[in-house]
Protein backbone atom coordinates (compact mmCIF):
# COMPACT_ATOMS: atom_id res chain seq x y z
CA UNK A 1 0.00 0.00 0.00
CA UNK A 2 0.98 3.41 -1.04
CA UNK A 3 1.29 5.35 2.47
CA UNK A 4 3.13 8.31 0.53
CA UNK A 5 0.77 11.68 1.20
CA UNK A 6 -1.21 13.19 -1.72
CA UNK A 7 -1.86 16.61 -3.22
CA UNK A 8 -3.92 16.83 -6.27
CA UNK A 9 -3.50 20.10 -8.43
CA UNK A 10 -6.79 20.67 -10.96
CA UNK A 11 -6.09 23.13 -13.42
CA UNK A 12 -9.48 24.94 -14.15
CA UNK A 13 -8.58 28.73 -15.01
CA UNK A 14 -9.42 27.98 -18.58
CA UNK A 15 -12.39 29.85 -20.16
CA UNK A 16 -13.25 27.21 -22.46
CA UNK A 17 -14.25 29.84 -25.24
CA UNK A 18 -15.16 27.04 -27.80
CA UNK A 19 -18.15 25.53 -25.56
CA UNK A 20 -19.76 29.40 -26.27
CA UNK A 21 -21.08 29.28 -22.67
CA UNK A 22 -22.13 31.02 -19.97
CA UNK A 23 -21.04 28.36 -17.56
CA UNK A 24 -17.60 27.96 -16.82
CA UNK A 25 -16.50 24.96 -19.04
CA UNK A 26 -15.58 22.47 -16.08
CA UNK A 27 -18.51 22.49 -14.60
CA UNK A 28 -20.38 21.46 -17.65
CA UNK A 29 -21.99 17.78 -17.13
CA UNK A 30 -20.81 14.35 -17.65
CA UNK A 31 -23.59 11.92 -16.13
CA UNK A 32 -24.91 14.79 -14.39
CA UNK A 33 -21.85 15.72 -12.61
CA UNK A 34 -19.62 18.43 -13.54
CA UNK A 35 -16.80 17.18 -15.40
CA UNK A 36 -14.06 18.96 -12.55
CA UNK A 37 -15.72 16.60 -9.87
CA UNK A 38 -14.96 13.58 -12.45
CA UNK A 39 -11.20 14.66 -12.40
CA UNK A 40 -11.38 15.30 -8.23
CA UNK A 41 -13.40 11.73 -7.77
CA UNK A 42 -10.28 9.85 -9.79
CA UNK A 43 -7.69 12.03 -7.96
CA UNK A 44 -8.89 10.56 -4.82
CA UNK A 45 -9.57 7.16 -5.79
CA UNK A 46 -5.98 7.54 -6.29
CA UNK A 47 -5.71 8.47 -2.48
CA UNK A 48 -5.38 12.18 -2.79
CA UNK A 49 -6.04 13.89 0.20
CA UNK A 50 -5.31 17.39 -0.79
CA UNK A 51 -7.59 18.85 -3.70
CA UNK A 52 -6.57 22.16 -4.66
CA UNK A 53 -8.80 23.60 -7.62
CA UNK A 54 -6.92 26.25 -10.03
CA UNK A 55 -9.47 28.77 -10.85
CA UNK A 56 -10.06 32.38 -12.68
CA UNK A 57 -12.82 32.96 -15.25
CA UNK A 58 -16.14 32.67 -13.42
CA UNK A 59 -14.15 31.96 -9.76
CA UNK A 60 -17.21 32.70 -7.83
CA UNK A 61 -19.45 30.03 -9.76
CA UNK A 62 -16.30 27.69 -9.83
CA UNK A 63 -16.06 28.12 -5.44
CA UNK A 64 -20.05 28.03 -5.41
CA UNK A 65 -19.43 24.42 -7.26
CA UNK A 66 -16.72 23.26 -5.77
CA UNK A 67 -17.97 23.86 -2.19
CA UNK A 68 -20.91 20.86 -2.88
CA UNK A 69 -18.71 18.36 -5.14
CA UNK A 70 -15.46 18.75 -3.46
CA UNK A 71 -16.16 20.46 -0.06
CA UNK A 72 -13.15 19.82 1.47
CA UNK A 73 -10.97 21.30 -1.85
CA UNK A 74 -9.23 24.85 -1.46
CA UNK A 75 -9.29 26.60 -4.70
CA UNK A 76 -6.43 29.69 -5.35
CA UNK A 77 -7.40 32.06 -8.20
CA UNK A 78 -4.66 33.04 -11.43
CA UNK A 79 -5.35 35.98 -12.03
CA UNK A 80 -4.13 36.29 -15.51
CA UNK A 81 -3.54 32.97 -17.84
CA UNK A 82 -0.13 32.59 -18.35
CA UNK A 83 0.49 29.05 -18.87
CA UNK A 84 0.18 25.83 -17.09
CA UNK A 85 3.26 25.95 -15.05
CA UNK A 86 2.01 29.45 -13.46
CA UNK A 87 -1.04 27.93 -13.03
CA UNK A 88 0.37 25.25 -10.37
CA UNK A 89 2.24 27.71 -8.81
CA UNK A 90 -1.06 29.73 -8.01
CA UNK A 91 -1.69 26.68 -5.52
CA UNK A 92 1.79 27.35 -4.35
CA UNK A 93 0.11 27.61 -0.19
CA UNK A 94 -0.82 24.20 -0.70
CA UNK A 95 1.99 22.27 -2.75
CA UNK A 96 4.21 23.92 0.15
CA UNK A 97 2.43 22.04 3.04
CA UNK A 98 4.67 19.34 2.08
CA UNK A 99 3.02 16.41 0.45
CA UNK A 100 5.12 13.38 -1.10
CA UNK A 101 3.17 13.42 -4.34
CA UNK A 102 2.15 16.26 -6.33
CA UNK A 103 -0.58 15.04 -9.03
CA UNK A 104 -1.04 18.28 -11.71
CA UNK A 105 -4.51 17.13 -13.10
CA UNK A 106 -6.80 18.97 -15.71
CA UNK A 107 -10.37 19.42 -15.20
CA UNK A 108 -11.30 19.01 -18.34
CA UNK A 109 -10.28 15.75 -18.41
CA UNK A 110 -13.28 13.80 -16.75
CA UNK A 111 -12.36 10.77 -17.98
CA UNK A 112 -9.14 9.96 -16.39
CA UNK A 113 -8.82 6.89 -14.41
CA UNK A 114 -7.69 6.12 -11.15
CA UNK A 115 -5.28 3.45 -12.03
CA UNK A 116 -3.47 5.71 -14.51
CA UNK A 117 -2.84 8.09 -11.43
CA UNK A 118 -1.80 5.42 -9.50
CA UNK A 119 0.58 3.71 -11.67
CA UNK A 120 2.13 7.47 -11.85
CA UNK A 121 2.17 7.23 -8.28
CA UNK A 122 3.89 4.02 -7.80
CA UNK A 123 6.34 5.33 -9.98
CA UNK A 124 7.26 8.31 -7.85
CA UNK A 125 7.45 5.99 -4.53
CA UNK A 126 10.43 3.94 -6.81
CA UNK A 127 12.02 7.32 -6.83
CA UNK A 128 11.36 9.32 -10.08
CA UNK A 129 11.04 13.07 -9.47
CA UNK A 130 8.63 13.94 -12.43
CA UNK A 131 6.10 11.31 -14.31
CA UNK A 132 4.37 12.27 -17.05
CA UNK A 133 1.44 10.54 -18.20
CA UNK A 134 1.59 9.67 -22.05
CA UNK A 135 -0.96 8.42 -24.58
CA UNK A 136 -1.15 7.64 -28.28
CA UNK A 137 -4.14 9.92 -29.92
CA UNK A 138 -5.23 8.61 -33.04
CA UNK A 139 -4.18 12.13 -34.09
CA UNK A 140 -1.62 13.44 -32.40
CA UNK A 141 -1.52 16.98 -34.02
CA UNK A 142 -1.62 19.20 -31.10
CA UNK A 143 -0.11 17.30 -28.59
CA UNK A 144 3.14 17.67 -26.99
CA UNK A 145 5.31 15.32 -27.83
CA UNK A 146 7.37 12.60 -25.23
CA UNK A 147 10.47 12.78 -26.24
CA UNK A 148 12.16 9.35 -24.66
CA UNK A 149 15.93 7.97 -24.35
CA UNK A 150 16.97 5.24 -22.59
CA UNK A 151 13.80 4.65 -20.95
CA UNK A 152 13.98 7.85 -19.53
CA UNK A 153 11.89 11.04 -20.85
CA UNK A 154 14.13 14.25 -21.85
CA UNK A 155 11.57 16.36 -22.83
CA UNK A 156 8.25 17.24 -23.79
CA UNK A 157 8.07 19.75 -27.43
CA UNK A 158 5.04 21.30 -28.07
CA UNK A 159 3.95 20.55 -31.24
CA UNK A 160 5.25 24.03 -32.69
CA UNK A 161 8.45 23.67 -31.43
CA UNK A 162 8.88 20.69 -33.34
CA UNK A 163 11.27 19.49 -35.55
CA UNK A 164 9.66 17.16 -38.36
CA UNK A 165 11.20 14.36 -36.88
CA UNK A 166 10.00 14.51 -33.31
CA UNK A 167 6.37 15.65 -34.98
CA UNK A 168 5.78 11.90 -36.21
CA UNK A 169 6.19 10.40 -32.59
CA UNK A 170 3.05 9.06 -31.74
CA UNK A 171 3.34 9.21 -27.91
CA UNK A 172 2.08 12.40 -26.43
CA UNK A 173 1.57 14.34 -23.57
CA UNK A 174 -1.89 13.51 -21.83
CA UNK A 175 -1.20 17.00 -19.71
CA UNK A 176 -1.07 14.75 -16.29
CA UNK A 177 1.78 14.79 -14.33
CA UNK A 178 3.28 13.20 -10.77
CA UNK A 179 5.63 15.27 -9.19
CA UNK A 180 7.71 14.60 -5.86
CA UNK A 181 6.61 16.79 -3.79
CA UNK A 182 9.87 17.56 -2.09
CA UNK A 183 11.12 18.98 -6.08
CA UNK A 184 7.83 20.31 -6.89
CA UNK A 185 8.10 24.20 -6.09
CA UNK A 186 11.50 24.02 -7.28
CA UNK A 187 10.87 22.79 -10.49
CA UNK A 188 8.54 24.88 -10.95
CA UNK A 189 10.23 28.05 -9.62
CA UNK A 190 13.07 27.57 -12.16
CA UNK A 191 10.51 27.69 -15.37
CA UNK A 192 10.79 30.67 -17.61
CA UNK A 193 8.20 32.12 -20.73
CA UNK A 194 10.95 32.16 -23.34
CA UNK A 195 9.07 30.38 -25.90
CA UNK A 196 6.66 31.12 -28.91
CA UNK A 197 3.94 31.42 -26.96
CA UNK A 198 5.29 33.74 -24.21
CA UNK A 199 4.13 31.17 -21.76
CA UNK A 200 5.00 29.36 -18.46
CA UNK A 201 5.25 25.54 -19.48
CA UNK A 202 4.38 23.12 -16.95
CA UNK A 203 6.21 20.25 -19.23
CA UNK A 204 9.62 22.36 -19.13
CA UNK A 205 9.80 20.89 -15.76
CA UNK A 206 11.33 17.44 -17.74
CA UNK A 207 14.45 19.08 -18.97
CA UNK A 208 14.98 21.03 -16.03
CA UNK A 209 14.92 18.22 -13.24
CA UNK A 210 16.88 16.38 -15.93
CA UNK A 211 19.44 18.57 -15.97
CA UNK A 212 19.31 18.43 -12.16
CA UNK A 213 20.36 14.76 -12.66
CA UNK A 214 16.68 13.82 -11.37
CA UNK A 215 14.55 10.86 -12.79
CA UNK A 216 11.73 11.52 -15.20
CA UNK A 217 9.87 8.70 -16.92
CA UNK A 218 6.59 8.90 -18.30
CA UNK A 219 3.54 6.10 -18.34
CA UNK A 220 0.94 5.69 -20.28
CA UNK A 221 -2.75 5.97 -20.25
CA UNK A 222 -5.72 5.32 -22.54
CA UNK A 223 -6.96 7.59 -25.32
CA UNK A 224 -10.18 8.07 -23.48
CA UNK A 225 -8.72 8.70 -20.00
CA UNK A 226 -6.92 11.46 -21.50
CA UNK A 227 -9.82 13.24 -23.73
CA UNK A 228 -9.85 16.69 -23.32
CA UNK A 229 -13.48 18.57 -23.56
CA UNK A 230 -13.16 21.51 -25.63
CA UNK A 231 -16.31 21.66 -27.04
CA UNK A 232 -19.53 19.93 -27.24
CA UNK A 233 -19.44 17.83 -29.54
CA UNK A 234 -16.66 16.42 -27.44
CA UNK A 235 -18.29 16.92 -24.16
CA UNK A 236 -21.18 14.29 -25.81
CA UNK A 237 -18.14 11.75 -27.34
CA UNK A 238 -16.95 11.67 -23.25
CA UNK A 239 -20.75 11.15 -22.40
CA UNK A 240 -21.19 8.19 -24.90
CA UNK A 241 -17.57 6.52 -23.48
CA UNK A 242 -18.63 7.07 -19.88
CA UNK A 243 -22.25 5.81 -20.61
CA UNK A 244 -21.02 3.04 -22.39
CA UNK A 245 -18.07 2.15 -19.64
CA UNK A 246 -21.08 2.42 -16.89
CA UNK A 247 -23.28 0.00 -18.80
CA UNK A 248 -21.00 -2.46 -19.18
CA UNK A 249 -20.21 -2.45 -15.25
CA UNK A 250 -23.70 -2.56 -14.76
CA UNK A 251 -24.34 -5.60 -16.93
CA UNK A 252 -21.21 -7.44 -15.39
CA UNK A 253 -22.58 -6.50 -11.62
CA UNK A 254 -25.30 -8.88 -12.71
CA UNK A 255 -27.91 -6.09 -14.12
CA UNK A 256 -29.83 -6.81 -17.23
CA UNK A 257 -30.16 -4.29 -19.90
CA UNK A 258 -32.28 -5.67 -22.75
CA UNK A 259 -30.82 -3.05 -25.23
CA UNK A 260 -27.80 -1.31 -22.79
CA UNK A 261 -27.17 1.76 -25.88
CA UNK A 262 -30.13 2.91 -24.84
CA UNK A 263 -30.05 3.24 -20.93
CA UNK A 264 -28.82 6.23 -19.23
CA UNK A 265 -27.10 6.28 -16.30
CA UNK A 266 -26.05 8.90 -13.49
CA UNK A 267 -22.73 9.08 -11.86
CA UNK A 268 -24.32 7.92 -8.42
CA UNK A 269 -26.74 5.37 -9.82
CA UNK A 270 -27.00 2.41 -7.63
CA UNK A 271 -28.59 -0.46 -9.49
CA UNK A 272 -28.90 -4.05 -7.92
CA UNK A 273 -28.29 -7.29 -9.21
CA UNK A 274 -31.06 -9.33 -10.91
CA UNK A 275 -32.52 -5.99 -11.65
CA UNK A 276 -33.84 -5.98 -15.35
CA UNK A 277 -34.06 -2.82 -17.08
CA UNK A 278 -36.21 -2.95 -20.25
CA UNK A 279 -34.95 -0.26 -23.40
CA UNK A 280 -34.80 3.64 -23.07
CA UNK A 281 -34.86 4.17 -19.39
CA UNK A 282 -33.51 7.42 -17.93
CA UNK A 283 -31.83 7.19 -14.37
CA UNK A 284 -31.00 10.90 -13.17
CA UNK A 285 -28.88 11.52 -9.90
CA UNK A 286 -29.69 9.96 -6.99
CA UNK A 287 -31.50 6.85 -7.65
CA UNK A 288 -31.13 3.81 -5.58
CA UNK A 289 -32.71 0.31 -7.09
CA UNK A 290 -32.27 -3.00 -5.20
CA UNK A 291 -31.94 -6.35 -7.01
CA UNK A 292 -34.84 -7.71 -8.88
CA UNK A 293 -36.70 -4.77 -9.68
CA UNK A 294 -38.18 -4.61 -13.22
CA UNK A 295 -37.83 -1.30 -15.01
CA UNK A 296 -39.98 -1.32 -17.80
CA UNK A 297 -39.54 1.18 -21.48
CA UNK A 298 -39.24 4.42 -21.47
CA UNK A 299 -39.06 5.28 -17.34
CA UNK A 300 -37.90 8.78 -16.48
CA UNK A 301 -36.55 8.57 -12.97
CA UNK A 302 -34.29 10.55 -10.17
CA UNK A 303 -33.95 11.38 -6.87
CA UNK A 304 -36.08 7.84 -5.87
CA UNK A 305 -34.89 4.94 -4.20
CA UNK A 306 -36.94 1.47 -5.60
CA UNK A 307 -36.93 -1.71 -3.48
CA UNK A 308 -36.37 -5.32 -4.16
CA UNK A 309 -38.80 -6.48 -7.11
CA UNK A 310 -40.33 -3.27 -7.29
CA UNK A 311 -42.16 -2.85 -10.92
CA UNK A 312 -41.77 0.53 -12.82
CA UNK A 313 -43.26 1.32 -15.97
CA UNK A 314 -44.01 1.33 -18.78
CA UNK A 315 -43.69 5.35 -19.19
CA UNK A 316 -43.44 5.89 -15.31
CA UNK A 317 -42.22 8.78 -14.34
CA UNK A 318 -40.46 8.91 -10.63
CA UNK A 319 -39.77 12.03 -9.41
CA UNK A 320 -37.38 13.40 -6.51
CA UNK A 321 -38.35 11.61 -3.22
CA UNK A 322 -40.32 9.25 -4.63
CA UNK A 323 -39.90 5.82 -2.55
CA UNK A 324 -40.66 2.42 -3.51
CA UNK A 325 -40.68 -0.85 -0.91
CA UNK A 326 -40.57 -4.31 -1.54
CA UNK A 327 -42.63 -5.02 -4.31
CA UNK A 328 -44.75 -1.85 -4.58
CA UNK A 329 -45.26 -1.58 -8.08
CA UNK A 330 -46.18 2.27 -10.22
CA UNK A 331 -47.22 1.13 -13.70
CA UNK A 332 -47.87 3.12 -17.44
CA UNK A 333 -48.44 6.98 -17.32
CA UNK A 334 -48.16 7.64 -13.32
CA UNK A 335 -45.89 10.55 -11.64
CA UNK A 336 -44.92 10.39 -8.13
CA UNK A 337 -42.65 12.78 -6.14
CA UNK A 338 -42.36 12.76 -2.48
CA UNK A 339 -44.18 9.88 -1.69
CA UNK A 340 -43.79 6.68 0.06
CA UNK A 341 -45.24 3.75 -1.59
CA UNK A 342 -45.12 0.57 0.89
CA UNK A 343 -44.64 -2.72 0.38
CA UNK A 344 -46.91 -4.28 -1.94
CA UNK A 345 -48.66 -1.07 -2.79
CA UNK A 346 -49.99 -0.46 -6.59
CA UNK A 347 -50.24 2.56 -8.70
CA UNK A 348 -50.97 1.03 -12.05
CA UNK A 349 -52.05 3.19 -14.57
CA UNK A 350 -52.08 7.36 -15.22
CA UNK A 351 -51.96 8.32 -11.72
CA UNK A 352 -50.23 11.17 -10.12
CA UNK A 353 -48.98 11.04 -6.27
CA UNK A 354 -46.99 14.08 -4.54
CA UNK A 355 -46.62 14.08 -1.51
CA UNK A 356 -48.09 11.59 0.24
CA UNK A 357 -47.88 8.21 1.58
CA UNK A 358 -49.61 5.15 0.07
CA UNK A 359 -50.33 2.28 2.80
CA UNK A 360 -48.84 -1.17 1.92
CA UNK A 361 -51.22 -3.18 -0.34
CA UNK A 362 -53.13 0.02 -1.20
CA UNK A 363 -54.52 -0.48 -4.75
CA UNK A 364 -54.57 3.41 -6.53
CA UNK A 365 -56.97 3.32 -9.44
CA UNK A 366 -56.74 4.78 -12.88
CA UNK A 367 -56.51 8.58 -13.44
CA UNK A 368 -56.07 9.12 -9.05
CA UNK A 369 -55.06 12.64 -8.45
CA UNK A 370 -53.89 13.48 -4.76
CA UNK A 371 -54.21 17.59 -5.35
CA UNK A 372 -51.86 18.44 -3.47
CA UNK A 373 -50.99 22.27 -4.14
CA UNK A 374 -53.25 25.17 -3.80
CA UNK A 375 -50.89 27.52 -5.64
CA UNK A 376 -48.75 28.28 -2.69
CA UNK A 377 -48.37 25.44 -0.59
CA UNK A 378 -48.40 21.88 -0.40
CA UNK A 379 -50.24 19.76 1.63
CA UNK A 380 -49.88 15.96 2.71
CA UNK A 381 -52.53 13.09 1.46
CA UNK A 382 -52.16 9.75 3.72
CA UNK A 383 -53.36 6.84 1.98
CA UNK A 384 -53.93 3.64 4.83
CA UNK A 385 -52.90 0.08 4.09
CA UNK A 386 -55.34 -1.96 2.44
CA UNK A 387 -57.24 1.33 1.13
CA UNK A 388 -58.96 0.90 -2.57
CA UNK A 389 -58.86 4.59 -4.17
CA UNK A 390 -61.75 4.37 -7.17
CA UNK A 391 -60.56 5.43 -10.54
CA UNK A 392 -60.74 8.89 -11.17
CA UNK A 393 -60.85 10.24 -8.04
CA UNK A 394 -59.28 13.55 -6.38
CA UNK A 395 -58.08 13.51 -3.29
CA UNK A 396 -57.88 17.23 -1.96
CA UNK A 397 -54.93 16.87 0.33
CA UNK A 398 -54.58 17.76 3.55
CA UNK A 399 -56.54 14.84 3.72
CA UNK A 400 -56.16 11.25 5.33
CA UNK A 401 -57.79 7.83 3.90
CA UNK A 402 -58.25 5.19 6.91
CA UNK A 403 -56.67 1.47 6.77
CA UNK A 404 -59.11 -0.32 4.04
CA UNK A 405 -60.94 2.96 3.63
CA UNK A 406 -62.82 2.48 0.20
CA UNK A 407 -63.48 5.88 -2.20
CA UNK A 408 -66.33 5.60 -5.02
CA UNK A 409 -64.95 5.97 -8.58
CA UNK A 410 -65.04 9.72 -9.70
CA UNK A 411 -65.10 10.86 -5.95
CA UNK A 412 -63.57 14.30 -4.79
CA UNK A 413 -62.61 13.88 -1.42
CA UNK A 414 -62.06 16.82 1.17
CA UNK A 415 -62.77 15.50 3.91
CA UNK A 416 -60.76 12.87 6.03
CA UNK A 417 -62.12 8.68 5.77
CA UNK A 418 -62.02 6.78 8.64
CA UNK A 419 -60.59 2.89 8.58
CA UNK A 420 -62.64 0.58 7.03
CA UNK A 421 -65.49 3.69 5.76
CA UNK A 422 -66.94 4.12 2.31
CA UNK A 423 -66.97 7.46 0.96
CA UNK A 424 -68.48 8.94 -2.13
CA UNK A 425 -67.47 12.47 -2.97
CA UNK A 426 -70.05 12.99 -6.38
CA UNK A 427 -73.28 13.70 -7.01
CA UNK A 428 -75.58 10.89 -7.01
CA UNK A 429 -76.94 9.28 -10.28
CA UNK A 430 -80.15 9.60 -11.77
CA UNK A 431 -82.01 7.51 -13.99
CA UNK A 432 -85.31 8.01 -15.82
CA UNK A 433 -86.82 5.37 -17.96
CA UNK A 434 -87.60 6.20 -21.47
CA UNK A 435 -86.61 9.80 -21.13
CA UNK A 436 -83.62 8.77 -23.29
CA UNK A 437 -85.98 8.07 -25.99
CA UNK A 438 -88.10 10.89 -26.12
CA UNK A 439 -85.30 13.39 -25.73
CA UNK A 440 -84.19 11.73 -28.85
CA UNK A 441 -87.36 12.23 -30.80
CA UNK A 442 -87.81 15.76 -29.25
CA UNK A 443 -84.41 17.23 -30.98
CA UNK A 444 -85.00 15.44 -34.34
CA UNK A 445 -88.21 17.04 -35.07
CA UNK A 446 -86.86 20.34 -33.39
CA UNK A 447 -83.76 19.77 -35.85
CA UNK A 448 -86.47 19.26 -39.08
CA UNK A 449 -88.34 21.95 -38.28
CA UNK A 450 -85.46 24.05 -38.78
CA UNK A 451 -84.51 22.93 -41.65
CA UNK A 452 -88.03 22.98 -43.39
CA UNK A 453 -87.91 26.84 -42.49
CA UNK A 454 -84.27 27.43 -43.99
CA UNK A 455 -85.92 25.52 -47.13
CA UNK A 456 -88.99 27.89 -47.01
CA UNK A 457 -86.84 31.09 -47.63
CA UNK A 458 -85.40 30.78 -50.83
C1 LIG B 1 -1.25 20.98 -22.73
C2 LIG B 1 0.20 20.51 -22.71
C3 LIG B 1 0.45 19.59 -23.91
C4 LIG B 1 -0.52 18.43 -23.86
C5 LIG B 1 -1.95 18.92 -23.80
C6 LIG B 1 -2.88 17.78 -23.56
C7 LIG B 1 1.47 22.33 -21.68
C8 LIG B 1 2.37 23.47 -21.90
N1 LIG B 1 1.07 21.66 -22.76
O1 LIG B 1 -1.41 21.77 -23.89
O2 LIG B 1 1.79 19.10 -23.90
O3 LIG B 1 -0.33 17.59 -24.97
O4 LIG B 1 -2.12 19.84 -22.70
O5 LIG B 1 -4.20 18.22 -23.64
O6 LIG B 1 1.12 22.03 -20.54
N2 LIG B 1 -4.73 26.34 -17.68
C9 LIG B 1 -4.86 27.19 -16.61
N3 LIG B 1 -4.15 28.32 -16.58
C10 LIG B 1 -3.25 28.66 -17.55
C11 LIG B 1 -3.11 27.79 -18.67
C12 LIG B 1 -3.87 26.62 -18.68
O7 LIG B 1 -5.65 26.90 -15.70
O8 LIG B 1 -2.62 29.70 -17.44
C13 LIG B 1 -5.53 25.10 -17.71
C14 LIG B 1 -6.53 25.12 -18.85
O9 LIG B 1 -7.78 25.62 -18.38
C15 LIG B 1 -6.63 23.65 -19.23
C16 LIG B 1 -5.26 23.09 -18.89
O10 LIG B 1 -4.67 24.02 -18.00
O11 LIG B 1 -7.58 22.96 -18.44
C17 LIG B 1 -4.40 22.90 -20.12
O12 LIG B 1 -4.15 24.12 -20.75
P1 LIG B 1 -4.18 24.29 -22.34
O13 LIG B 1 -3.90 25.68 -22.67
O14 LIG B 1 -5.42 23.68 -22.88
O15 LIG B 1 -2.92 23.38 -22.75
P2 LIG B 1 -2.69 22.71 -24.16
O16 LIG B 1 -2.26 23.73 -25.13
O17 LIG B 1 -3.85 21.86 -24.49
CA1 LIG C 1 -6.08 21.67 -24.00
Amino acid sequence: MNQRTCLSVILAAGEGTRMKSALPKVLHQIAGLPMVAHVVKAAEAAGASGVALVIGHGADEMRKAAAKFAPEAETFVQEKRLGTAHAVIAARAAISKGYDDVLVMFGDTPLIDADALTVARLRLAEGAAVVVIGFRPPNPTGYGRLIEKGGKLIAIREEKDCSEEERKIGFCNAGMMAVAGAHALKLLDAVDNKNAKGEYYLTDIVEIAGAQGLDVVATEASFESALGINNRAELAQAEAIWQQRRRHEAMLSGVTLIAPETVYFSHDTEIGADTIVEPNVWFGPGVMVASGAKIHAFSHIEGATIASNCDVGPFARLRPGADLRNKAKVGNFCEVKQAVIEEGAKVNHLTYIGDARVGAGANIGAGTITCNYDGYSKFFTDIGEGAFIGSNSSLVAPVTIGNGGYVASGSVITESVPDDALAFGRARQKTIPGKGKELRERFASAAAAKKKAAGADH
